[in-house]
């Protein structure tokens, strides 16, 4: 319990993320600057704050802990990169898209998982 309470920060940072996600997407191109750099941060913020509770939490990961954590690095990796390209016009805007939809999605359930596998009892 004490370690679910450890990512609740972490957890309303990444609602607040999709939240601005969504609203950003919704107020359409040319990206709206605020809600940009909002959306972006509150990213950045939640990411950082995910690393830190999960190397505090991690005293002996296994072969599924090791997976799951690096499931969720790469999509954190295809976020960042796919927002960068898309607030650029860089690349094809509606893979960049799925790929920022998608990615959200896998990283739900492989962190979820980690945080399921790092609670449970030895
Ligand atoms: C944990 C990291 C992130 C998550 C979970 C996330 C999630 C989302 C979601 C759910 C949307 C709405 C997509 C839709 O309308 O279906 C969105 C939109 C967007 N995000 Fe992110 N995002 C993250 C990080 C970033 C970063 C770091 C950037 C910029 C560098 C970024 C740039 C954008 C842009 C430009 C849009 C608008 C896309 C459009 O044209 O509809 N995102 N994000």
């Amino acid at each position: 319990m004490e370690l679910i309470n450890q990512f609740v920060i972490p957890g309303i940072l990444f609602l607040l993320t999709l939240l601005f996600g969504f609203w950003l997407s919704r107020a359409g191109i040319p990206y709206n600057g605020l809600l940009f750099n909002i959306h972006k941060l509150i990213a950045l913020a939640c990411v950082v704050l995910l690393g830190i509770q999960v190397s505090k939490t991690l005293l002996a990961p296994d072969g599924l802990l090791i997976a799951l954590l690096t499931v969720s690095a790469l999509c954190v990796t295809a976020l960042f990169a796919s927002g960068a390209l898309m607030s650029t016009g860089k690349l094809k805007y509606s893979l960049m898209l799925t790929i920022h939809r998608i990615a959200p999605a896998v990283l739900v359930i492989g962190l979820g998982l980690v945080v399921l596998l790092l609670n449970r009892s030895p």
